[in-house]
């Protein structure tokens, strides 16, 4: 296993390191804030980091969808964009890219990742149906659920535990998986849900061997299944990394592979694919395509547009392209893990092993004083804001919702806030800062008193919540 960080580079070839596979053209001013006004500020936005306006944020690791910045190539393929209603070439430019580099046969625009979750919820299932799947994903289960299905978490035990080293802590336990199935017979159950890599795990990867084996059991059952592809080229690099067999194998090799074992993709291409706006699902079944083909002229817009505009599909297809050049993704990943290894330096909680996007602080252990019901992720979120202006994400209990037959607050054993890293967008000198920040605020970390919620939307609460503090 090779785990090339600029760090550890340094000291096997005596201080060689590598840098970026891009240079910079075009810069964009960032703003420094006083103390004080990011007290008025957080307070001004409930406590919640969603609610804060960008320009009170100094270095925004928020997430990484959208936030990414784009080539030159891609730049010069919006003004290709040709903005017919129907039958755009930008379209066949990316419906031609989709098939090559995932191997699906029918491809639909949709305007963002929800947009064909919305879709594939509604045609592939029935009410009262289950959707087994490797950890839930916030809008990929509220649209299963609003679509009449029931979740079942089948990830391996090893994902919900923050300290496991497992090297693929986003693999399906096969165990589970045939347990869910069993329970209610094949017939009740919608889909297999794979994500590669699970977001919420902390953007672990699933092993090829994994997919191949969900594969064949959902074969053996008539079961279909179905890929989140938003994060696949970083699964594919932790494949071609970890996994015995791939090393000589390329990232456009094991991406193609593994969109084999499924019968069909959604897309977030906001991730992955280096763009700001815009997802596609795709399947290869006729029957099935030919209803979305229908779902989508209804929810997203005619099939050959789907939500979005010729140009901003132009710049998705090279995007795409450019997502599985392997330089690109060893200088994604390397800048991830050049976070992690300042922080793990320096005693700070974090999910390992680090995964693809994001470095995941684990809350339970950086504020071991705070009850979950204290919001110790979102606080979190809350004193790195306050500390240096660094946006964060909670992705703990508020994040979780509410059972919607109980009504009672999930309770996810991660209870983690997410420095979420944007592509080729900061540089290791933003790392450093970011990475002291965390540091001041762990060295604080006694202090902290946690939140309440006190305003709470119906359907994904995280985005629109308001909080707080509590004293002593
Ligand atoms: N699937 C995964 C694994 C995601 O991470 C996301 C979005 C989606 C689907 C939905 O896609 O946002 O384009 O509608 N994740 C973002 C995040 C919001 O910050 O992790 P979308």
């Amino acid at each position: 296993m090779t785990t090339d960080t600029p760090r550890t580079m340094g000291q096997q070839f005596g201080r060689r390191s590598w840098a970026e596979p891009w240079k910079i053209k075009m810069v964009e001013p960032l703003n420094m804030t006083t103390r004080d006004q990011r007290v008025r500020a957080m307070a001004e936005a409930g406590y919640n980091t969603f609610l804060l306006r960008s320009e009170d944020v100094y270095i925004d690791l928020l997430t990484d969808s959208g936030t990414s910045a784009m080539s030159d190539r891609q730049w010069a393929g919006l003004l290709l964009g040709d903005e017919a209603y129907a039958g755009s070439r930008n379209f066949y430019h990316l419906e031609e890219v989709v098939r090559r580099i995932y191997g699906y046969r029918h491809v639909l625009p949709t305007h963002q990742g929800r947009g064909a979750e919305h879709l594939i919820s509604r045609a592939a299932i029935q009410p009262g149906q289950r959707v087994p799947g490797n950890m839930y994903f916030t809008t990929t289960r509220l649209h299963q659920e609003l679509a009449g299905g029931h979740f079942v978490d089948v990830i391996i035990d090893e994902a919900h535990d923050p300290a496991s080293q497992h090297l693929f802590k986003g693999n399906i336990d096969l165990g589970k998986l045939e347990q869910a199935i069993q329970a209610v017979g094949p017939a009740q159950v919608a889909y297999v849900s794979l994500a590669a890599t699970v977001n919420m795990a902390g953007g672990q990867p699933v092993s090829m061997a994994n997919a191949r084996e969900v594969r064949a059991l959902c074969h053996r059952h008539g079961v279909r299944l179905f890929l989140d592809a938003t994060r696949l080229m970083e699964n594919a690099f932790f494949i071609q990394e970890r996994e015995p067999g791939y090393e000589g194998r390329s990232i456009a090799e094991i991406a193609a592979e593994f969109c084999g074992y499924a019968d069909g993709a959604w897309m977030s291409a906001k991730k992955d694919s280096l763009v700001n706006i815009g997802g596609w699902l795709a399947v290869n079944d006729d029957e099935l395509y030919q209803e979305l083909c229908n779902l989508v002229v209804v929810y997203e817009g005619l099939h050959t547009y789907g939500g979005m505009a010729g140009r901003d599909m132009e710049a998705m297809a090279i995007g795409i392209e450019e997502s599985a050049r392997e330089d690109h993704l060893r200088s994604r990943i390397g800048q991830v893990r050049y976070l992690g290894e300042l922080l793990l330096d320096w005693g700070v909680p974090i999910v390992q092993p680090v995964g693809g996007h994001a470095i995941f602080l684990d809350a339970r252990r950086f504020y071991p004083q705070l009850p979950q019901d204290a919001f110790p992720a979102q606080t979190l979120a809350a004193e790195l804001y306050l500390d240096s202006g660094v946006r964060s994400m909670e992705r703990g209990i508020a994040s979780a919702g509410r059972d919607p037959k109980t009504g009672d607050h999930h309770r996810p054993a991660l209870e983690l806030t997410r420095l979420t890293i944007p592509r080729r967008v900061y540089t290791q000198a933003h790392m450093d800062v970011v990475a002291e920040s965390v540091k001041a605020v762990y060295d604080r970390r006694e202090e902290a008193r946690g939140l309440r919620m006190v305003f709470e939307p119906k359907y994904l609460r995280f985005f629109q919540a308001r909080f707080e503090p509590l004293c002593d």
